[in-house]
């Protein structure tokens, strides 16, 4: 788990042609609910390419502890035998999710319908994060939720005895929200109802439907209406687990601000729930093409190819936009920096509840690098220098937050002077291998801080 061990400082400096190309790992969504729909299922799922970073490591635990078989098979396969759906068994430890937001979320929905009581808890980030959003739906299944004020981490949830199905509008674009009442009503007899304003990732619906749920999703008036048929048996499934378009989105915004550079980033999904950020780097005038444009499992996947783009323009991303870039903002605002003119981010009061407040933390950082940045509740404005314009040269804070981390360490590729990120550490969580691919291509980051 993240945030445990002494703080890894890194330096990020100037450089020039990242060059080759970047296999970034499997998608964390994806990967944390293969797990748990693995662990759901009567038999043997099989995964590969799964995203063996802290988080999901921490919701493979957290899957054993409720009574499922989860075996490393190593090279990224993995297998889990799984119990049936209202098959938990009550964990003898405290659930640790260490960061993730995802992981506990879902499992807590997960287990909110079985009669059962487990207690969760996290990192300080996810100790600090609102659970309310997810305890309150999961109340009018029968559940029962005694956490900290706010509804905050470490806190117990007292499963159902006797489930009843619900129907329930998700009041904030959250796929973590909508996922959790999916995965409660999985327990419940008859049908739950979720009703979502806007379309968020829609990996659990997905895959609830390869796993053989009953699952309709209907565009009304009121939204998404997606209707689950509780008490199925779940299926096992062999899953091939796509790679990660928000990890793509770190050697992929590299390569755009980075002189001389051409990365290509193979088999990206291109889910329209999630693939945001790169129509909005075209808008910009990125030099970003898809090659290969295929079909696998359902899904768009394309090979994206990225080069330096000495001509950017700020835009105003369109705020309609947001769910389907939620975890991009802070990379984004790194290129906006180099950009000419100024990148309007509307819409996206979200960020304030990742695993830090994710406009606060880039904000800060941007202006002790010398870019202006102006804020409100729900949005953010960056006043791009254009090239050779930004300055750097500062230490800013991760804030045990792998995107920030990330973010800041791309920004060092393009400053004048280097960018330091005071712990490295959280990158380990979503992106294990983001030094080394990293340095791969050509960059020069160091740890320390200097
Ligand atoms: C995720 C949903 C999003 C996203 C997170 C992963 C998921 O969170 O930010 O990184 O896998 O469902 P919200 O549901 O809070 O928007």
């Amino acid at each position: 788990m993240s945030g445990h061990g002494a703080p890894v400082p890194m330096t990020s400096r100037k450089c020039t042609a990242l060059k080759g190309v970047a296999n970034v790992p499997g998608d964390k969504s994806i990967s944390h609910r293969s797990l748990i729909l693995g662990a759901l299922s009567v038999g043997e799922t099989r995964i590969s390419g799964l995203l063996e970073g802290e988080d999901v490591i921490d919701t493979a635990k957290a899957m054993r502890a409720f009574g499922a078989e989860v075996e490393d098979l190593g090279g990224g396969e993995w297998r889990v035998h799984g119990v049936g759906v209202g098959g938990f068994a009550e964990p003898s430890q405290v659930i640790d999710c260490g960061n993730s937001g995802t992981g506990v979320r879902l499992i807590m929905g997960t287990m909110a319908t079985s009669p059962i009581t487990a207690t969760f808890t996290g990192d300080a980030s996810l100790c600090s994060r609102p659970m309310g959003r997810v305890t309150d739906p999961l109340a009018l299944f029968g559940a029962r939720a005694y956490g900290r004020t706010g509804g905050r981490l470490p806190m117990t949830i007292v499963g159902a005895k006797d489930p009843v199905p619900v129907t329930y509008t998700v009041p904030v674009p959250s796929a973590q929200v909508k996922s959790a009442v999916l995965l409660a009503g999985l327990n419940a007899p008859g049908k739950t109802l979720v009703i979502e304003k806007e379309a968020t990732r829609d990996h659990t619906e997905r895959m609830l439907a390869g796993f053989g749920a009953e699952i309709t999703v209907e565009e009304a008036a009121e939204g998404r209406v997606i209707t689950l048929t509780g008490q199925p048996e779940l299926k096992p499934q062999d899953i091939v687990v796509p790679r990660d378009p928000s990890s793509a989105a770190f050697p992929v915004c590299a390569a755009i601000i980075t002189e001389g550079s051409d990365v290509l980033v193979p088999n990206i999904g291109l889910n329209p729930t999630r693939a945001g950020l790169f129509t909005t780097l075209r808008e910009m005038g990125a030099d970003l093409s898809y090659e290969n444009l295929r079909e696998e499992g359902g899904e768009p996947v394309a090979d994206l190819r990225a080069r330096y783009s000495p001509d950017l323009k700020g835009i105003a991303v369109p705020p309609e936009r947001a769910a389907s870039m939620i975890d991009e903002y802070p990379v984004l605002s790194v290129v906006a920096s180099f950009a000419e003119g100024k990148t309007e981010m509307r819409g996206v009061k979200e960020l304030r509840v990742k695993e830090s407040d994710r406009i606060d933390a880039m904000a800060k950082g941007l202006r002790a690098a010398g870019v202006t940045v102006d804020e409100g509740e729900d949005w953010w404005v960056v006043e791009g220098r254009g090239f050779g314009n930004v300055p750097g040269g500062v230490m800013v804070e991760s804030r045990l937050d792998h995107r920030i981390a990330m973010s800041f360490l791309v920004m060092g590729m393009a400053t004048e002077k280097p960018m330091t990120v005071d712990d490295a550490s959280p990158i380990a969580t979503s992106f294990p291998i983001f030094e080394s691919l990293m340095a791969s291509l050509g960059s020069a980051i160091t740890r320390g801080n200097r």
